[in-house]
């Protein structure tokens, strides 16, 4: 059997043309143009990098973007200053601050003091309560939200089903289980959380009707411990050197995709699934957090 591929470049293309026309309405009937801001403190270039991959992608959908970039000496109480400046600027909706932050800086402290209606990040623990209190008034993590976006428009609607979700990470395992369990559209399945201290992590998985892998290492779930005909959502991006490529290395996820995608019913790909997903849920949740703070309907 051969899996379908779950696009996660197809389907954020089509949530992208979603938030594109939704700014141009706003601009249009409210004149509301959706802002995000980017702190990014340091020299980190793989920060550098997905920063610029965040405004350029908010520049294109039509929303206005602004980095702000601040040196590796930068103090926590200056960053605080930002962070606070950010909070009272009525043109910004949705604030993120780039991690990891540099050594002296509570990146805890830092989150806290991000206003959580601006939280696009959803990593603020008012954000987190909610989500888990079931509320629906919520800023959610973009990854696990661009997961269940994959699902529902695949046509792998997770209720009812079994979900087992490996990996119990803030930003991914625990808020994707936060997200399945919940009532409503995209939820209602039953959850299982495992991790990497989990034994016998084989006889869990092979239980799962949808498997959402994010345990950060390499190619751990092979072939045999996915149940014929699940659902594979593979959250991991892992360099490994690879002599043939051209490059030297190349991209793998936490499960084995060959292996898997002659057991499973559907997969996504890495690098091409999930990835694409995690910058189309922080514009989605930019202009989400633009429309609540403007207190329009809808
Ligand atoms: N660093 C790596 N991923 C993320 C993310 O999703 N949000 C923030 N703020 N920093 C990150």
């Amino acid at each position: 059997m051969a899996a379908d591929i779950i696009s996660g470049k197809e389907i954020g293309d089509e949530i992208r043309a979603e938030i594109a026309q939704r700014v141009s309405d706003l601009k249009k009937n409210h004149g509301l143009v959706p802002g995000l801001a980017t702190v990014l403190v340091g020299e980190d270039q793989a920060s550098h990098m997905y920063v610029r991959m965040k405004n350029k992608a908010a520049g294109e959908l039509g929303l206005h973007s602004q980095q702000i970039t601040l040196p590796g000496d930068t103090s926590e109480d200056e960053l605080l200053g930002v962070v606070a400046g950010l909070n009272g600027n009525p043109d910004i909706h949705g604030i993120l601050v780039q991690s990891p932050l540099p050594d002296g800086i509570d990146e805890a402290k830092v989150l806290l003091a991000i206003d959580p209606a601006k939280d696009i990040d959803g990593f603020h623990p008012l954000n987190v309560g909610k989500l888990n209190t079931g509320s629906d008034d919520v800023l959610v993590p973009c990854t696990p939200a661009g997961i269940i976006e994959l699902l529902m428009r695949s046509g792998n609607d997770p209720a009812g089903k079994h979900a087992v979700v490996v990996g119990r990470s803030n930003i991914v395992g625990r808020p994707m289980a936060s997200l399945l369990v919940r009532k409503g559209p995209g939820g209602n399945a039953t959850v299982t959380v495992a991790h990497s201290r989990t034994p016998e992590l084989g006889v869990i998985t092979r239980l799962a009707d949808i498997l959402i892998v994010a345990i950060g290492r390499p190619e751990t779930i092979t072939g045999d411990m996915i149940k014929p005909g699940a659902v594979v959502i593979d959250v991991g991006s892992n360099r490994v050197d690879d002599p043939e490529t051209e490059k030297g290395y190349r991209y793998v996820g936490d499960v084995v995709y060959e292996e898997a995608a002659e057991v499973a019913s559907a997969i996504t790909p890495v690098p091409g699934g999930v990835g694409p997903m995690t910058i189309t849920m922080l514009l989605s949740n930019t202009v989400a957090a633009a429309v609540a703070l403007a207190g329009i309907d809808g």
